[in-house]
């Protein structure tokens, strides 16, 4: 049996819509759009919630009729319509919400509401196969602008948290690390390119709680070394690729440790990365050449925030609700 689900996501500085349809276990994106703010954003070295829910109003009829349009598809072929209801900027969240509720009420489709965390996982089942998907259990890795968590799942809707993050998320630290060495925002990219230029044993930097008997993880000590090395002036213009490539392989080095322990003691054989730090390929590449087993990661498009992987979940999610309760929650946990 066919299904179609119209997916939107408009969390923080993107404004995506996509439609996705899965077809014998198989999940196909037909659009996939993406309007991102983070450009004009950029400019002021972060994100400011009342500028990005102001794009958001702007890009999300526009984005979601591209997305009809691409797909080929009307809204009359829908099966139903997901949304991302949190976490979040709740300015931002609210956009998407809001406008789910309305088309589902008016289009008389089911309203499937999607945790932002869950969905980013769920760009793992895209464009493959059954047998290619993920299977249970597997361990979770997490690592976005504003979560680094490790779970294990156990199926659809059943997982359990094992360890995150204490203080500053993987790509947070990513992102403040490129603010203080004047590169642009966000800092992943910025970062990772340089990296692919330097050295990275020339900067001894920390890796805390790296013996602590647990699954989680310190980022902003990182962040407080490199802001040291700047103030200090041992940080140039020419030694920034050699700091950018020790910078992520810290951040690097920290994830790898903890989830291939979390993998090992729970004796699991399969890994799944996602969340935007996830599209830093060196991450996967260390990451499938230090652990025994299988490594699934989405393509880089599919790691940053997009509305197929809110579709994808939605999928594996089988209560709709009735749509006119449903309510942004910008602090949701990792929780179905
Ligand atoms: O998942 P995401 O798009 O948004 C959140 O839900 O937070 O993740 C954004 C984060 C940013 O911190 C960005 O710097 C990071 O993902 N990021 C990367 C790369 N691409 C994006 N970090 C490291 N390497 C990359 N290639
Ligand atoms: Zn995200």
């Amino acid at each position: 049996m066919t299904k179609l689900i119209l997916g939107i996501e408009t969390s923080c500085d993107e404004t995506a819509a996509a439609v996705l349809e899965q077809e014998n276990g198989r999940i196909q994106i037909l659009s996939n759009i993406v309007a991102s703010s983070a450009l004009l954003q950029s400019k002021y070295g972060g994100i400011i919630p009342e500028q990005a829910a102001r794009e958001q109003l702007k890009s999300i009829i526009p984005v979601i009729t591209e997305a009809f349009e691409q797909a080929g598809k009307k809204p009359r072929d829908l099966d139903a319509i997901a949304v991302t209801y949190g976490p979040g900027l709740i300015g931002s969240l609210l956009v998407g919400v809001e406008t789910a509720k309305v088309l589902a009420k008016v289009w008389g489709k089911p309203l499937i509401p999607v945790n932002h965390l869950i969905g980013h996982f769920y760009a793992n089942w895209i464009e493959f196969s059954k047998s290619r998907q993920p299977s249970f259990p597997c361990i979770g890795l997490l690592v976005s602008g504003g979560h680094s968590d490790l779970v294990l799942f156990k199926n659809h809707g059943e997982f359990e948290y094992l360890g995150g993050t204490r203080d500053d998320a993987a790509g947070e630290c990513f992102d403040k690390c490129a603010r203080i060495l004047g590169l642009p925002y966000p800092g992943g990219p910025a970062i990772s390119g340089l990296a692919k230029k330097g050295d990275s044993k020339k900067f001894n930097l920390p890796r805390p709680m790296w013996d602590s008997n647990d699954y989680d993880f310190s980022f902003s000590g990182l962040k407080t070394a490199v802001s040291n090395l700047a103030f200090t002036h041992q940080a140039t213009n020419k030694n920034q690729a050699d700091l950018c490539a020790s910078i992520q392989q810290a951040i690097i080095d920290s994830l790898i440790k903890k989830t291939i322990i979390a993998a090992k003691s729970k004796r699991i054989e399969q890994i799944i990365a996602a969340g935007g730090v996830a599209a830093n390929r060196e991450l996967i590449k260390q990451l499938r050449e230090q652990f025994n087993g299988k490594v699934l990661a989405p393509a880089p498009n599919l790691c940053t925030d997009n509305a197929a992987m809110i579709a994808a979940a939605a999928f594996f999610i089988k209560d709709p609700i009735n749509s006119l309760k449903l309510q942004a929650n910008p602090n949701l946990a990792l929780a179905y």
